[in-house]
This record gives structure tokens, sequence and C-alpha cells, in this order.
């Protein structure tokens, strides 16, 4: 089965992660009725913060959060508890907020001064929770990845040295624009995925939705992110959709 994508486009961001957060549930369930647990790695950043919200408002009943396990797409080279980790941002956002098990939250070690013995580290946590064989990748259940301005997804920036890894599930990846390490699984484990959702709001991100979507020329790490056997949903908003024909 090759990749199966959608685009589903709302009124504004409000609808946007309350459908964002109704699709997460929906998959989780799925997933705990097929194989008795639900997988996903999140995404930093602010956008997400909008669904953790919804999913820690508690309008949603019923979610399976016992069965839930979660890890994160990428992280910052900084300390669980610095403004820039998005293990803060889910944590404040919605982990604190809700029943999830200390024991199915998988963060990035981050703090680690070596951002690459961290993201060694991190794939360990992978290999042994995915009973992983060597060159195998994990499939997760859901991959949650935003867009950056300039097509990044996860930490895998355009002519990032981890864009080219197609061996290890995390790598520490030198951003040159950020002047920063990022720790982020690489293109492989996103392609593994059952299902991917990309979730972009607001007008700043309207031109390079339009590039990835309308120029197949575009050289852009979110471009490249095509389950090889699973589902692609891009979620956007009318503002980031702006720009689309
Ligand atoms: C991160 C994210 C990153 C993010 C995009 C969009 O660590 O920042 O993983 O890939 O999704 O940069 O960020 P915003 O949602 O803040 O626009």
């Amino acid at each position: 089965m090759g990749v199966q994508s959608e685009i589903r486009v709302f009124s504004g961001p409000a609808e946007l992660f309350q459908s964002a957060a109704v699709e997460f549930v929906s998959l989780a369930h799925m997933a705990v009725s097929e194989h008795g647990r639900f997988t996903v790695a999140l995404s930093g950043g602010s956008t997400p913060k909008g669904l953790y919200s919804v999913l820690a408002s508690g309008t949603i009943s019923d979610i399976p959060w016992n069965s839930m396990y979660f890890f994160w797409g990428d992280e910052r080279h900084v300390p669980p508890n610095h403004p820039d980790s998005n293990y803060r941002m889910v944590f404040e956002s919605l982990l604190s907020k809700v029943p999830v098990p200390s024991q199915n939250i998988f963060r990035i070690h981050a703090e680690t001064p070596d951002a690459e013995l961290a993201a060694r580290s991190y794939e360990q946590d992978l290999r042994k929770f995915f009973s992983l064989k060597a060159g195998e990748f994990p499939r997760f259940d859901l991959i949650l990845l935003g867009l950056g301005p300039e097509g990044h997804t996860a930490s895998l920036f355009p002519d990032s040295p981890a864009l080219l890894d197609s061996r290890h599930l995390v790598v520490a990846n030198w951003i040159e624009k950020l002047k920063t390490e990022r720790i982020t699984l690489t293109l492989p484990v996103l392609k593994s995925a059952r299902f991917v959702m990309f979730l972009v709001s607001g007008e700043g991100k309207a031109e390079i939705v339009r590039e990835i979507f309308e120029n197949p020329k575009a050289d852009l790490p979110a471009r490249l992110v095509k389950p090889e056997s699973g589902r692609l949903l891009w979620m956007l908003d009318r503002a980031a959709a702006g720009k689309l024909a």
C-alpha cells in the first residue's frame, strides 16, 4: 500500500485544533483496539499547543490515556525546564493535566551536554520499546508534525546533515540558520509511521504551504515525509491554506 494523502482545511485555529484532537483520539482508539496500545511522536514549537490544550480540556471524553505512549519527534538541545524545551511545552499544555502514567512518557534527554549521546540514548529507548531488530525502524501509530517557514519539519532543516541519514533512528543535527544543535527523528522513522499528521496554522505559513503543494521542484524536508505504508494528513486552517490555488 502506498501513501494515501489528504488535505483538510478548517475555517480557523479553533476548528483546526478541535478537529485535530478528534482525529488524534480516534487514532488512539483504533490503535488500542488493533494492537493494545497507541504510540505517538509529538511535535514541538507553538502550533500544536492548541491541539494539546483541547486534549487536556476534558471536552473529549473516554481518551484511553493508560494505553497511550508519548514520544517526541525532536527536541532542542536544552534541559527539560528550559523555555525552549519541547518536553516542557508538552508537559505544561498536556501531560501535567491528564492521567498518563509516567512510565508511558519517553522524553529525549536533551540536557546531555553531548547532543549525539542524547540521540544515541533515545535511539536505544526506541529500539527497546519497539523491540527492533538491527536495521528495523519503529512504526509509530501517529507522528504529529509541524511545518517551519522554510520547510523544515521535526528538526530536519533544509541542507542539514540529518536529512541524509538513512541508518539511524535519532540523530543530533546542526542547524546553521539557528546556530544550534537539535535532536531529531530521522526521515526513515517519519516515513515508517502508520499515520502522519501535519498541523499548520496562520498566514505566516501560507507561502511555504503553497511551495510544498504547488512547486514540485521545491527541495523541502516536509515534502519528503511520505509514509511508505501509511496515511498522510495535512490539517490546515484557512489562513495557512490562503495561497493554495
Ligand atoms: C520544533 C518543531 C518544529 C516546528 C516548526 C513549526 O521543535 O520547533 O518540532 O518542527 O513544528 O518549527 O513551529 P511553529 O509551530 O512554532 O510554527
